[in-house]
């Protein structure tokens, strides 16, 4: 195959060394590789889009977690890309794809490494990044199979502005459910309101007294609590939960690292009298339920239902600096990397 167009380097971003709290920008370097071959039975990927993933700060850390990244390699990341060159039968020169390709610009794919293809006719591919790929998964997965939603239920939403909160709002309303969403900032109060629609928004860095915010927007209690973030959001939101309310653990990107485990409330009580269920899932356990959840959610975004707003940093020189972007919470939606 004559590749010559795509030039013969490969920009990649390496991990140096492990992060404490939130990855800092020299816990990366950015080098010049050369352009990889095709593996034999796998594909070689132009990278069009790389995902920023709050994640990352686990992957990244010297503390046990569901998965970790190696000192020296190419940062971890799911990505979308096009394939240039094919030595699997399968898989097509041309064909658009859903990955775990890296922070890089070209990625020599093995076919475990490709998820799905994409058909940019539907959604734009950085939509298929997010609310139609993992971050969309994540949100269905959470409220369906553990938040079991009825209509006329009430959920509240940490981080309900992000990539994931936004697509858990547009299910949940689609669904019949009250939504009411916890963010900070004068900006995404206004996008979770205007334009995701939630029918409450509280500005958890304004709110005086966080409790009293969150009980005033719920006067008749929370039936799903889906929660992102955990710290004195959720320490807020647990007081209101009804008799029997599901709480799904999402993520905790509220606590810097739980090294020293922080304190808080002990909520065990509540968990007997309310008779509450509270389950902690990591979507890609989950592989059994995508089918079912990736022809509903392309329903959802051809139907209107589902606002998948994306913020581009152009060039992988933005990547190491991207991830404090997200925990500083400057991102609007889902944020990727265009190498
Ligand atoms: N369980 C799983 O399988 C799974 C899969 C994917 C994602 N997740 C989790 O889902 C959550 C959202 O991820 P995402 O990709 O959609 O990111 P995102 O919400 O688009 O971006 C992260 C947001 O976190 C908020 N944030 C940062 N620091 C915070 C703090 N100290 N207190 C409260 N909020 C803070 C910021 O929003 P504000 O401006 O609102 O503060 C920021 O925009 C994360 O917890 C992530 O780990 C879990």
């Amino acid at each position: 195959v004559d590749n010559s167009h795509i030039g013969t380097g490969n920009r990649q971003v390496r991990v140096a060394k492990r992060a404490i709290g939130v990855p800092s920008p020299d816990v990366f370097s950015v080098v010049d590789a050369a352009l990889p071959s095709c593996p034999p039975d796998g594909v070689l990927v132009r990278v069009m889009f790389a995902a920023v993933d709050p994640a990352m700060r686990g992957w990244l850390s010297s503390e046990t977690n569901y998965l970790t990244v190696a000192t020296g390699a190419v940062m971890r990341a799911e990505g979308i890309g096009e394939v240039v060159e094919s030595r699997h039968s399968d898989w097509h020169r041309g064909d658009w794809v859903y990955g775990s390709f890296g922070w890089q610009r070209f990625c020599a794919a093995g076919v475990s490494d490709l998820r799905w293809r994409i058909d940019p006719s539907i959604a734009p591919p950085a939509v298929w990044l997010g609310a139609l790929g993992l971050n969309g998964l994540t949100a269905w997965i959470g409220l369906n199979h553990f938040g079991r939603p009825r209509s006329g239920e009430v959920i509240v939403v940490s981080t309900a502005a992000g990539a994931v909160g936004s697509v858990v709002a547009g299910l949940a309303r689609a669904a019949g459910l009250r939504t009411v969403g916890i963010t900070r900032g004068a900006a995404k109060i206004t996008r979770c309101i205007e334009t995701l629609k939630y029918d409450a928004a509280i500005d958890y860095g304004d709110a005086r007294s966080l409790g009293a915010a969150v009980a005033a927007a719920c006067p008749d209690g929370v039936d799903i609590f889906y929660d992102n973030t955990a710290g004195a959001i959720a320490d807020a939101v647990f007081p209101v939960l009804k008799r029997g309310a599901r709480v799904v653990q999402c993520g905790t990107v509220a606590v810097q690292n739980w090294l020293d485990a922080p304190a808080g409330p002990r909520r065990e009580r509540d968990i007997l009298v309310k008779r509450l269920s509270w389950h902690g899932f990591v979507v890609i356990d989950h592989e059994n339920l995508y089918p079912e959840a990736r022809a509903d959610l392309q329903r959802a975004w051809l139907a209107g239902k589902l606002d998948a707003q994306t913020e581009i940093l152009d060039g992988l020189d933005a990547a190491p600096g991207s991830i404090r972007h997200l925990y500083e919470g400057h991102n609007t939606g889902r944020l990727c990397i265009r190498p």
